[in-house]
């Protein structure tokens, strides 16, 4: 067994692009509107893509385009080869997709193969065909307990809150079988035992690949598969959350939640590797929300997934201590099975981390949850001044990092909606009780003062109203302007391909850390972070950037603050 340092040095050699990129999740449907009709689309992308390359990025996850009603912003897919008409047409992306190519700009797409839309001709047909037939053999169709089949299969309960089971009329109008939907009723779960599901998705995934995409990212790849006879889950809570799991073995946290990260679910992985191999130079990213990161490897070995998000480094305490822990688990768990690490701060699932760094910790809400409008209001100032030197500690290691959109801009979470505005089935599922995610999916402003939503597009009209407060982040503003966020972000992609950071030679250099800093050197450079409360000496060496332009004290770094120093 090699050494935790050999690990650490040996790790990220490899040429391969999704080892070392930096990848920009674009939530269409906010990033930039064409048409003018509120909702992002892919004109409105196209048309603004020179504005990532300047940025520096390599590549651009878009979260799902396809065709959909959109009960869950666009996880629900009607059909999984068509673009969304609210999007665009198909050959809308094989433009953004040859601007992307010339810019040098790789695209990524979302699989979502755990579930379907119920408007999808697949469980359309399954209603149709009854119970027992092989078209309901697509999904998990039961029959009820209780003397009617008036009780739910089992206990299982939606990650949006509520029962996992909805019960269907038959075509004869009586009450008939329940399906099982770990997510919204609009989401009924596939069901992998079925070989046909394989094989469907196998072609789907060539579809794109023959369009020139060069990855997937999944959507729920712990999950695909359910433990045979689906049993009674043993620990769960309201919300259905993993988290209790990472304290158990995980024999028994196969069994206590029986739809999370089941043997089985490696087998369709195994099978998905194989499609993607059959073409050059792609790669998979993982959405596994496993904990510990010894059984989140597990997705990522050798004939598995290339990658996958890293959501504990993501939910870390804002501390030296835990936050050396788990880059150090990072680098050394997934580079046991040969895989290189992820990092990432945001993304449309959670609290923007310029305004989530700005909570205290004990009220901070759980991911997926939102700040509700009676929660503490969040240190904004505070949150935002750690949220970039969160992002420049991360985009100094090696491996690959995911930005999400908005968040070069400095973007604070939008929490301040009013419900009526409120679109994620999380918060009518659960009556308000938890407010779900939109504050973090709200339009991005791209032009102070250019229509009510910021240039966002011209005619002001936002599917989600941004807060007053998105003005002073337009990218316009901010743009050229030193110290601004988005030249922050600028200089460290910048610097980070300069000296070839995301492949580099990593190690803690003790020699520069107390009590309250971190600092690791990577390829000559010193990536030193105070966590505060006071001011420390700035080490010698050139000052390659800064999180604290504008407040720099000559000679030191201050409290929350990050510098790179070429030694
Ligand atoms: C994870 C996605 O990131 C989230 O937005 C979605 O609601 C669920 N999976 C269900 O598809």
């Amino acid at each position: 067994m090699p050494s935790t340092n050999e690990f650490l040095t040996a790790f990220n050699k490899d040429a391969e692009w999704w080892r070392t990129s930096v990848i920009y999740q674009i939530y269409p449907r906010s990033f930039a509107d064409g048409d003018g009709d509120g909702l992002g689309d892919l004109q409105g992308i196209t048309s603004r893509l020179d504005s990532l390359a300047s940025l520096g990025i390599d590549a651009i996850w878009f979260s799902p385009f396809f065709k959909s009603p959109q009960k869950d912003a666009g996880y629900d897919i009607s059909d999984y080869r068509q673009i969304d008409p609210i999007f665009g047409t198909n050959e809308d992306f094989d433009v953004l997709i040859a601007k992307a190519k010339s810019l040098g700009i790789r695209i990524i797409v979302d699989i979502v193969p755990n579930h379907t839309s119920d408007q999808h001709e697949w469980f359309q047909v399954a209603l149709a065909a009854g119970k027992g037939s092989a078209e309901r053999d697509y999904y998990h169709f039961k029959d009820g307990k209780g003397e009617n089949g008036e009780l739910p299969p089992n206990n299982w309960q939606s990650i949006f809150g509520g029962p996992a089971w909805s019960r269907i009329t038959e075509a004869d109008g009586t009450l008939g079988q329940w399906y099982l939907h770990l997510f919204d009723s609009s989401q009924p779960d596939l069901n992998w035992e079925n070989p046909k599901i394989a094989d469907e998705f196998d072609e789907i995934l060539r579809f794109w690949l023959k369009k020139g995409v060069d990855g997937y990212r999944v959507d729920v790849a712990h999950g695909m598969v359910k433990r045979a006879g689906l049993p009674d889950a043993t620990i769960y809570d309201e919300n259905l959350r993993e988290k209790p799991i990472s304290n158990l073995t995980m024999a028994e946290a196969e069994l206590a939640v029986p739809y999370w990260g089941q043997p089985g679910v490696h087998d369709a992985i195994r099978r998905f590797r194989k499609v993607i191999d059959e073409f050059d130079d792609r790669a998979m990213c993982a959405e596994a929300s496993m904990s510990p990161l010894p059984r989140l490897a597990m997705w990522v070995r050798p004939d598995e997934y290339h990658q996958s998000f890293n959501f504990d480094y993501m939910h870390s305490a804002y501390e030296p201590a835990a936050l050396k822990k788990i880059i150090t688990d990072s680098i050394v768990e997934y580079g046991k099975v040969g895989a290189s690490s992820t990092w990432v701060m945001s993304n449309h699932d959670g609290i923007r981390h310029a305004t989530r760094l700005g909570i205290a910790p004990e009220n901070t809400p759980r991911p997926g949850d939102g700040i509700h409008p009676t929660d503490p209001v969040p240190d904004e100032a505070l949150g935002l001044r750690r949220a970039r030197a969160a992002t420049a500690f991360m985009l100094g290691l090696p491996g690959s990092s995911y930005l999400y959109q908005g968040e070069e801009l400095g973007l604070p979470e939008a929490w301040q909606l009013e419900g009526k505005y409120r679109q994620d089935p999380t918060y009518a599922r659960t009556k308000g009780k938890r407010i779900g995610r939109d504050g973090c999916r709200v339009p991005l402003p791209w032009e102070a003062g250019v229509g009510a939503a910021n240039g966002f597009n011209t005619t002001g009209n936002s599917w989600l109203p941004q807060p007053d407060n998105y003005r002073v982040f337009s990218r316009n503003l901010q743009e050229g302007v030193a110290g601004s966020t988005l030249e922050l972000y600028k200089r460290l992609l910048k610097e980070r391909k300069a000296f070839q950071l995301g492949a580099g030679a990593f190690r803690w250099a003790d020699e520069y850390q107390d009590k309250n800093t971190l600092a690791y050197v990577n390829n000559d450079v010193l990536v030193l972070f105070n966590f505060g409360p006071d001011a420390v000496v700035l080490p010698a060496g050139e000052v390659l950037v800064t999180t604290q332009h504008d407040l720099l004290v000559e000679g030191e770094l201050e409290h929350d603050q990050v510098v790179w120093i070429k030694l």
